[in-house]
């Protein structure tokens, strides 16, 4: 079986309030962490349409503070699907009051394993890219995955 990227495509906004933001007034990074693996686990579940885990969150990085006030966006997407695991990237981006144009402020790789009935790992449809853009992602998605299994690998963690 295999799906195209666009079908596992994910988007979710968030409304950014005072209860939302750390001492110096910007957005928690925690409670963006906690958004981006909650866009991402849907990503996952429309490819596999069953129940996914969180295996790792990786390069993930706050590049600009998100004020109060602001619209944040988080769109997801599955890369590249394995046997039973699968990279879903994610991107956020928020408009701030007044502002003209969103500005990207976070980029993080998700690792996501379909779990079966039983709770095992379970075989995974493919995925399949179909723009320029899904491809490079889809190619460098096998980079990042053996970087990371090889890193668990070095570090006796796998
Ligand atoms: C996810 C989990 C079931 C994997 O168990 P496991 O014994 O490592 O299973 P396997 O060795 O068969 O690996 C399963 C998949 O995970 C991948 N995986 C394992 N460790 C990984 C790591 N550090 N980084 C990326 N992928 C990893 C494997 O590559 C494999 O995918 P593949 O078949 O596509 O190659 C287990 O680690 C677990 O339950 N973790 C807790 C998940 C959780 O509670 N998440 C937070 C809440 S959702």
């Amino acid at each position: 079986m295999e799906h195209s990227v666009a079908s596992t495509y994910t988007e979710s906004s968030e409304f950014i309030l005072p209860g939302d933001l750390n001492g110096l007034g910007y957005l928690f990074g925690g409670k963006l962490v906690s958004w981006i693996d909650k866009v991402g686990a849907i990503s996952a579940i429309r490819h596999v349409r069953g129940t996914v885990v969180t295996v790792s969150i990786d390069n993930l990085i706050f590049k600009k503070p998100v004020t109060n006030g602001s619209v944040l966006t988080i769109r997801a997407a599955v890369n590249r699907a394995f046997r039973h695991s699968m990279e879903v990237g994610v991107v956020a981006e928020t408009l701030a009051p007044g502002a003209e144009t969103p500005v990207h402020v976070c980029t993080a790789y998700l690792t996501f394993v379909a779990l079966d009935k039983q709770g095992k790992p379970m075989d995974i449809p493919t995925v399949i890219p179909e723009t320029d853009e899904e491809k490079r992602r889809f190619d460098q998605a096998l980079i990042r995955r053996n970087h990371r299994l090889t890193l668990a690998e070095q570090l006796g963690k796998k």
